[in-house]
């Protein structure tokens, strides 16, 4: 037997760069964005000589900030954690208040950054990499990125970071990648879907392009349809004040969901090069075919969770979670979308996208269904010929299963049923799988856009999630409640059964 694989052998440390990031005291930064950076450092990829700044509108002092990026890390790193990876990361961190919506407010900031006697100088090296990372409200983004080019921060070398979802629509999207481009040329900007730095989503591309196999049947003749599913058991854990303007649909259909579709559909790009892979997804993007007003009422179902038990444990509904004393809220925690790809490629092959909050199960995958075999020569009573599937699993347990039929051992006749080709990357290549965010970090910093959207990408996926939410938007009607800890919606069930499909039962 093969020895498995270790997926860590190309290491290299980054020059000493600078990581501004807004919203430093934020979910994300404490949840993500620091443990990511310690792993780094941990694997020797940070030099000590870099800067990793927190910028919060709070007053705290560097040392409380640091003693709160410590928790966080604890927290989320558990046995990863040592003292002494923390002591090497320490000196690089920082903090400085700056109220990013105020000129005034990047006083501070420029004292940090900026050439002069603060001993600073260096930092502002020429050839100094220089992150501005905006994991803050989207609003937000064009007036910080207005304010850092009028103080001056904004080097040839500098980059920035916009987090998800980039505007509500497509009108406040443009206006916000107006606002950042007035200020930054596009290839210093990076807009972030950290799905694309998850190992299985990059695997996909790998199985599709570096093999042979499954080109020939990745097509309108070969495949049934498409499912991707992305299964959470949390609840809004705190994030009602950006959820409830949110909602599923702009959270993780237009972004995350879109951007898995794209991978598993898109033509084989020339290179990999990030300009020639964005082109082809953005061609996926325009190939969606527009829902009408009335196929957004039979195509879509959305969902709010009510009361429940998840993991054993009882959870409030959505409305006491988010705290509205009992007020409606019309925001959809739950999505389920049938929609379809109009190409030569695609033509008649539904795809079906399902998301949701406090679901039974949490795990993310897409399913490639094949066609039927033409022609059955098995006409063996109960036995049904199931059509292949494969499953690319996003997490957990990251991995590929291809379903086949197969003979039942034995001397009592032909008897058949599925049985899986299961490959499961935490077997086969042994260590820590990274999370996301530490690969998309560091790609940052090296300059390479290839996992990252592009402004016509992120307008085309708005062009084709509005009308869906003009029509929720318009209708009295709403979202459809679900238990928490259940699979959703019942007409999310009725909405693939109706087309004699069914959706994967692997998470269950
Ligand atoms: C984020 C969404 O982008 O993705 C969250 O804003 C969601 O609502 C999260 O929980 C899911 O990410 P992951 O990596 O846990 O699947």
């Amino acid at each position: 037997m093969r020895a498995p694989h270790s997926g860590h052998d190309r290491l290299t440390t980054m020059s000493p760069f600078d990581m501004i990031v807004f919203g430093g005291t934020g979910d994300l930064a404490m949840r993500k964005l620091m443990p990511a950076l310690l792993h780094r450092c941990i694997d020797g990829q940070i030099d000590a000589a870099s800067r990793i700044v927190g910028v919060g509108r709070s007053n705290v002092s560097a040392d409380a900030y640091t003693k709160r990026v410590e928790e966080a890390c604890r927290k989320s790193m558990g046995g990863d954690f040592t003292e002494r990876s923390w002591s090497a990361f320490v000196p690089c961190l920082d903090y400085v208040a700056v109220d990013a919506a105020s000129e005034d407010g990047f006083s501070g900031l420029q004292r940090l950054l900026g050439p002069g006697p603060s001993g600073n100088g260096d930092a502002a090296a020429p050839g100094r990499v220089r992150v501005f990372y905006l994991a803050t409200a989207p609003d937000l983004f064009g007036p910080t990125c207005v304010n850092l080019g009028r103080a001056g921060l904004v080097t040839p070398e500098t980059r920035v970071v916009l987090e998800k979802p980039i505007g509500r629509d497509l009108s406040s999207s443009r206006a916000i990648n107006d606002a950042v481009g007035s200020v930054f040329r596009e290839e210093q900007i990076f807009r972030i879907d950290h799905y694309l730095g998850k190992e299985a989503v990059q695997n996909l591309l790998a199985l599709r392009f570096a093999n042979t196999l499954f080109e020939p049947v990745w097509n309108a003749s070969g495949v049934d349809h498409l499912q991707i599913t992305v299964a959470e058991t949390l609840g809004i854990e705190g994030r009602g004040g950006y959820y409830d303007h949110s909602g599923a649909l702009r959270d993780m259909v237009q972004n995350h969901m879109l951007q898995l579709l794209c991978l598993t559909t898109m033509e084989p790009p020339a290179r990999f090069e990030p300009d020639a892979i964005r082109d082809e997804k953005r061609k996926v993007l325009h190939a969606l075919r527009p829902l009408t007003d009335a196929e957004v009422v039979t195509h879509t179902v959305r969902g709010q969770y009510r009361a429940g038990v998840v993991d054993g444990k009882q959870v409030p509904g959505y409305v006491d979670e988010i705290d509205r004393s009992g007020d409606p809220s019309s925001t959809e925690t739950f999505v389920a979308i049938k929609g379809e790809i109009a190409n030569w490629r695609w033509g008649g092959v539904p795809f079906y996208l399902r998301t949701g909050k406090r679901l039974a199960g949490r795990g993310s995958e897409i399913v490639v269904q094949f066609r039927d075999v033409p022609h059955d020569i098995f006409p063996i009573a109960n036995t049904r010929l199931v059509p292949n599937r494969l499953i690319i699993r996003v997490q957990p347990d990251e991995g590929i299963r291809l379903d086949l039929m197969t003979k039942v051992p034995g001397t009592g006749g032909m008897r058949l049923r599925p049985a899986p080709l299961d490959l499961s990357f935490a077997e086969e290549f042994h260590g820590r799988s990274p999370e996301a965010y530490e690969r998309l970090l560091l790609d940052v910093v090296r300059g390479d856009s290839t996992l990252f959207m592009r402004r016509d990408e992120i307008e085309a996926a708005w062009s084709w999630v509005e009308p869906i939410l003009q029509v929720w938007e318009d209708s009295s009607e709403p979202p459809r409640s679900y238990p928490a800890g259940s699979w959703g919606p019942s007409s999310a069930i009725a909405l693939i059964e109706r087309d004699g499909r069914t959706w994967s039962e692997n998470l269950d």
